[in-house]
């Protein structure tokens, strides 16, 4: 019932006990709930809970039991029930608010934690939005990023049974209420979406979804916006407050402090990764006949290892060692490296110094010790036969036994001054045959695989596409 309606609607009003016989001559009161709830209501007797200058409600009772009319004793009686109820109401009241508050902040400190388990740009900005549905308890939450050079915002909307596809929408800033949010740096809280003036439909009309309400933050790294985070359509009967508009901004300021992380690891990991291709390739220039190969061998690792059971961690060692495979060749002779032509055997065995040079220049750069047993070992065979340590079977490392598959079908796919490289057939064939021996048997699957796919493209293979013919 309205809160202002009937007998309890007047004790809330005026804060004053009530007290009459014969209420149904009273025009105050409501026929409507007596008959709702199929009573015959003669005398009521009211009294206001109230606590701390607040009216919480109202204690009503109807029709004393032998049949005489409420009076002053009753009155004095329900009016010190009340105080009591009120205190306790108030006192629940205040523990539940309490409780409540320790709650979510136990809560944004998990989130917390687990947003900034992640360097994955990608996956902070899909916990970010995970994190503001739960911890506003509302049925969705985007995460906006800011593209400074187009001006403009941008999010991704998950779409899909798997949610596996994504879709991107862009706002300009100061557009919509993400825009506003993104331009002004101040945060909103919107009620009813469709009453604010700033409000845009379009990001509704391409996600096929309906915002009734929302709260918006803007994501601050070293005072600038570098996004906007929204947490849209409060579970009802709930509505967002200003308690709300509080949790989402700290969680907006661990938002930031993740994507800044993610950012700068991304920016040193791809430093990191050039440094060392710019490393190869200087390498690689002396060796005037194998151009491209460590980029070859690098793309048929990474294609390999699509196949293969490896974190995201190995495959990113993987590319490195892959990279600095050879690394070791800058301490061999110009003359040994380039002769076209039979090695003689201390000339093979400077050759075969390749994998201890590569390890002693390295070896002392402690970030790249996950790297440097697949750089060593890239010439071991399963049978032992390998160098520089004759390991065999399960005591090579598993980046090493990839590399010298991607390595081995490269050398022997390759043209040389003094030889022809085989067909792709033939390699593969090579491949096979070897597999168990001079392979590893597990990658050769991995490889052939990748190759099947199509994604193993050798100097032969590239240059038989259509219109270039004449180099196979
Ligand atoms: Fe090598
Ligand atoms: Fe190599």
């Amino acid at each position: 019932m309205p809160a202002n309606e009937g007998i309890a609607g007047w004790v809330i009003e005026t804060g004053s006990p009530y007290l009459a016989d014969n209420v149904r001559r009273d025009t105050r009161w409501s026929k409507r709930v007596a008959q709702e709830l199929h009573y015959k209501t003669r005398d009521i007797l009211a009294v206001p809970l109230q606590a701390g200058g607040e009216t919480l409600g109202v204690i009503e009772v109807i029709n004393k039991k032998n049949g005489q009319p409420f009076e002053q004793a009753d009155l004095n009686i329900l009016n010190a029930l009340s105080s009591h109820i009120a205190m306790i109401i108030g006192n629940a009241r205040l523990f539940l608010a309490a409780e409540n508050k320790v709650h979510q902040l136990a809560t944004l400190t998990e989130l917390s934690a687990i947003l900034n388990s992640s360097l994955d740009p990608k996956q902070v900005r899909t916990r970010a939005m995970q994190a503001a549905v739960k911890l506003l308890d509302c049925e969705t939450g985007s995460l906006y990023l800011i593209d400074h050079d187009r001006g403009e915002l941008y999010f991704e909307v998950a779409l899909g049974d798997k949610g596996d596809v994504f879709k991107e929408i862009r706002l300009k800033l100061g557009e919509g209420i993400a825009g506003w949010v993104a331009q002004e740096g101040q945060s909103l809280l919107i009620p009813d979406c469709s009453r604010d003036p700033r409000w845009s439909s379009k990001a509704d009309k391409k996600s096929k979804f309906q915002t009734r309400n929302m709260v918006t933050v803007p994501v601050k790294a070293k005072s600038k916006v570098i996004g906007v985070l929204q947490a849209i359509n409060k579970r009802p009967p709930k509505l967002f407050d200003e308690e709300d508009l509080r949790l989402l901004e700290a969680l907006a300021d661990q938002v930031a402090i993740a994507l800044e992380n993610a950012r700068l690891y991304e920016a040193q990991r791809l430093t990191f990764l050039q440094t060392a291709e710019a490393l190869a390739a200087a390498i690689e220039k002396r060796d005037i006949y194998t151009g491209g190969h460590t980029k070859r061998v690098r793309d048929y690792c990474m294609a390999t290892a699509r196949y293969l059971k490896l974190t995201p961690g190995e495959t990113e060692w993987l590319e490195l060692a892959a990279i600095l495979h050879d690394v070791g060749k800058i301490g061999v002779d110009d003359q040994v490296l380039r002769k076209p032509g039979k090695l003689t055997d201390e000339e093979f065995a400077q050759i075969r110094a390749h994998p201890t040079i590569g390890y002693e220049i390295l070896n002392h750069i402690r970030t790249l010790q996950e790297v440097i047993p697949g750089m060593r070992h890239h010439h071991e065979r399963p049978d032992g036969k390998g160098y520089p340590d004759g390991l065999a079977d399960g005591k090579i490392p598993f980046l090493a036994r990839i590399i010298a598959v991607a390595d081995t079908y490269d050398a022997m796919t390759s043209d040389r001054p003094y030889r022809q490289g085989l067909s792709d057939e033939a390699a593969i064939s090579e491949l096979r045959k070897f597999s168990g021996v001079q392979f590893d048997e597990t990658v050769v699957e991995a490889f052939l695989q990748a190759h099947a796919a199509g994604l193993i493209l050798s100097q032969h293979r590239r240059s038989s596409s259509p219109g270039n013919e004449s180099a196979s």
